[in-house]
């Protein structure tokens, strides 16, 4: 159960002490279950917009190459290089542990042919979500291989108490409680990833 505050908010906490979202109501939207609403379409557009400012700050001198894990990152990255007023560039690589209409992850497995030439830029390996770790720990490996220069790492959410691999993303939006989440790019067996908002599927 999630808790709320008393405009119905729910108890997730932001890395940034300013964060103040605007609660609103998600907009009618089609969707194969129902879904409990975790984070806003509002808190999340005033949350990206934060995280633009800290990346700006951090890279004005700095050629950025921001690396986007497939498919979870898509509507974050769509939203987060509008909110960068830098010159950057944007990659794609692919990775995926879930297979089908399960929760539980299988093995890791990860498509580089789109990726361009990194070495000797700063890459920001951009994903939905920081589970186990084990997704972003093996790509900032594989970048470092590929000769990037600083390697850092961006998640919209990080989920408390379930890490198995030591790694602090450079910038997170959200942290939330342990449950499976969608919506805003994430997804449950590829349903789900057009949600505006974060949600927990209610299978009861
Ligand atoms: P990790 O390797 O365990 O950190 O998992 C990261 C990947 O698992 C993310 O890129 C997501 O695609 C997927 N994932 C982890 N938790 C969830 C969830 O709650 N909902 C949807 N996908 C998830
Ligand atoms: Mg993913």
């Amino acid at each position: 159960m999630i808790k709320r505050d008393r405009q119905g908010r729910a108890d997730v906490n932001v890395t940034a002490a300013c964060f103040v979202g605007t609660p609103r109501r998600p907009p009618l939207l089609w969707v194969p279950a129902p879904v409990e609403v975790l984070i806003t379409q509002a808190q999340i557009r005033d949350r990206v917009a934060e995280l633009g400012r800290q990346i700006e700050a951090d890279y004005h001198d700095r050629p950025l190459t921001i690396v986007a894990i497939l498919t979870g990152s898509i509507v974050l990255l769509a939203d987060l290089i509008r909110e960068i007023q830098l010159p950057l560039r944007v990659a794609v690589l692919q990775a995926s542990s879930y297979k089908g209409a399960t929760t539980i992850a299988g093995k890791l497995s990860i498509n580089e042919d789109f990726l361009p030439d990194v070495a000797g830029r700063d890459v920001l390996l951009l994903d939905d979500i920081l589970d186990t770790g084990h997704t972003l720990s093996t790509l900032v490996g594989r970048m470092s291989d590929r000769g990037a220069l600083r390697v850092r790492t961006a998640v919209l959410l990080r989920k408390i108490g379930r890490q198995q691999v030591q790694l602090e993303p450079d910038y997170c939006g959200f942290e939330i409680p342990d449950a499976f989440v969608i919506g805003y790019g994430l997804d449950f067996d590829d349903d789900y990833r057009h949600l505006p908002y974060i949600g927990v599927l209610d299978n009861g």
